[in-house]
């Protein structure tokens, strides 16, 4: 479905996110005929190069980033004649007078902050100051969002003073990603799940964000984060409200912000002994974790597993098993949620314990599957095996499947659609620093040392302890 026509300016437009992401993203929207043919996308940025430069960079970063579909030349020419280029100063006058002249009026508005969070203000503020923006605008930020509750409050004023909340568009990809949103259909469009989950069906729920990459090549940003600041606080804290949320009156965005806020709310405080933070060392395929960062005496942790509660009636007594981590295994992401035991077997000789898990797979082949148990065919009698119900949505969904688009595109079409629903509120953003802060304080107080994994493992044994002091065990990493 087109959208409306619209001026995109992308500030920080031949950084590192517009060439890998951005545009791709932007020029595979554009080959779907989503986007409407006065449309145009203006990059800007310090580097004073002129439009036609700015098109041939951009031309490289599709063919580099852009998948499959870069090879569709005819495509690319025509959308980089949508391409237009400004060099500006954020922090000076150079290049605003000629912005102005670029963005009209009468369009969609999207000012796109691919920038440091210290320019958010200036930018902010020039863009009124120089009449570009106004009451319609949107401003789409990224983050970090902050770096503690304070920075993060301060962000929100500095945006505050020029923008209404309406307007701004907080980017989390991992809200964008195809089985996240499916996350809150299968909820909320079945009546299987709905009625079990809760405290008397769910045993626990775990989430894991495995990543095969180390930090080498954005070590000075990382190790200033760690793996809490970097993924916890966004993207997997998002995955744990979309699980534990209570039912939205209505799917809008504020009514969906609503509901994830009230969880982040009730997350109770962490006893450090259900953290376990660790740092990759040296392995088969690159330097350890300190090298990497190229800070011989970091503390800074690539890996963490805890053990979070919900404090609410739904959830009380559920443990929910978060971790994240660099240098794993495998490149996998999935939330599961383990159904409790059935208490009871009437199947003679069925010693085995065997339960439902709903496997919500974010990456690699997104999809869902239900473990269930079933007789083992055959003439054996009545002995029970479990075997997941499978939906890979490549498989499901057939050619439809191919329609899984990149979270990017989806986000940034969302904006221009005027759908908050999947970003982040001002207010949602402030509580997952007020509940992260005190955990980050508390190993800083404690000078904890993050404990070693081998890269290409399932992180530190400590992380494996965490789960197996409760009686369980961590799904496999595959
Ligand atoms: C980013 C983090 O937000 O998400 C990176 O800063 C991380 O450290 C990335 O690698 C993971 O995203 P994805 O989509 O590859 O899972």
């Amino acid at each position: 479905i087109p959208v409306d026509e619209f001026d995109l300016v992308i500030f920080g437009g031949t950084g590192d996110l517009a060439r890998r992401k951005i545009l791709p993203g932007l020029f595979r929207r554009f080959l779907s005929g989503q986007m409407p043919a006065g449309s145009r996308i203006i990059g800007a940025a310090r580097s004073e190069l002129d439009t036609t430069g700015y098109r041939d960079m951009i031309a490289e970063a599709v063919a580099e980033f852009g998948g499959e579909e870069s090879n569709n030349k005819k495509g690319l020419q025509s959308f980089l004649q949508q391409l237009e280029y400004v060099a500006i100063d954020a922090k000076g006058e150079g290049g605003w007078y000629d912005l102005a002249q670029f963005v009209r009026q009468d369009v969609v508005q999207a000012f796109y902050f691919s920038v440091a969070p210290s320019l958010f203000g200036d930018l902010a503020e020039r863009l009124h100051t120089n009449k570009i923006a106004n009451k319609k605008s949107r401003i789409v930020v990224e983050k970090p969002f902050g770096r503690d509750l304070e920075s993060a409050r301060a962000l929100n004023e500095t945006l505050a003073a020029h923008f209404h909340e309406r307007q701004i568009y907080r980017i989390d990809h991992y809200l964008g990603k195809e089985t996240v949103q499916n996350l809150m259909a299968v909820r909320f469009g079945n009546v299987l799940f709905e009625p079990l989950w809760n405290n008397h069906y769910v045993d626990h729920i775990q989430i894991t964000v495995a990543e095969t990459v180390g930090v080498g090549g954005r070590g000075a940003y990382y190790d200033k984060s760690g793996a809490m600041r970097d993924m916890v606080q966004n993207h997997l804290m998002q995955l744990l409200c979309l699980i534990a949320m209570e039912p939205p009156s209505q799917f809008e965005s504020d009514a969906v912000r609503d509901e994830k806020l009230k969880v982040i709310r009730a997350l109770q405080p962490i006893d450090h002994h259900h953290i376990v933070r660790g740092q990759y060392d040296e392995g088969p395929d690159g330097p350890g974790y300190r090298d990497d960062a190229e800070n011989p005496r970091s503390f800074t942790e690539s890996f963490i597993a805890m053990r979070c509660h919900i404090a609410n009636w739904r959830w009380a007594g559920v443990p929910f098993y978060l971790r994240t981590g660099k240098r794993m295994k495998a490149r996998s992401s999935e939330i599961a949620v383990v159904f409790k035991d059935l208490g009871h077997t009437i199947f003679e000789g069925d010693e085995a314990r065997h339960r439902n898990i709903l496997s919500i797979r974010l990456q690699p082949n997104e999809g869902m599957d239900l473990q269930v148990t079933i007789k083992e065919p055959g003439p054996g009698g009545m002995r029970l095996i479990d075997v997941p119900l499978d939906m890979t949505f490549a498989e499901a969904l057939g050619d439809d499947a191919e329609d899984v688009t990149d979270a990017y595109e989806r986000l940034i079409m969302d904006v221009i659609r005027g759908n908050q629903t999947l970003f982040m509120r001002g207010d949602e953003v402030e509580a997952a620093w007020a509940w992260t802060d005190p955990l980050i304080e508390g190993w800083e107080a404690r000078n904890d040392v993050p404990k070693h994994y081998d890269a290409g493992s399932a992180g530190p044994e400590d992380a494996m302890m965490l789960l197996h002091r409760d009686g369980r065990r961590w799904r496999d990493i595959k």
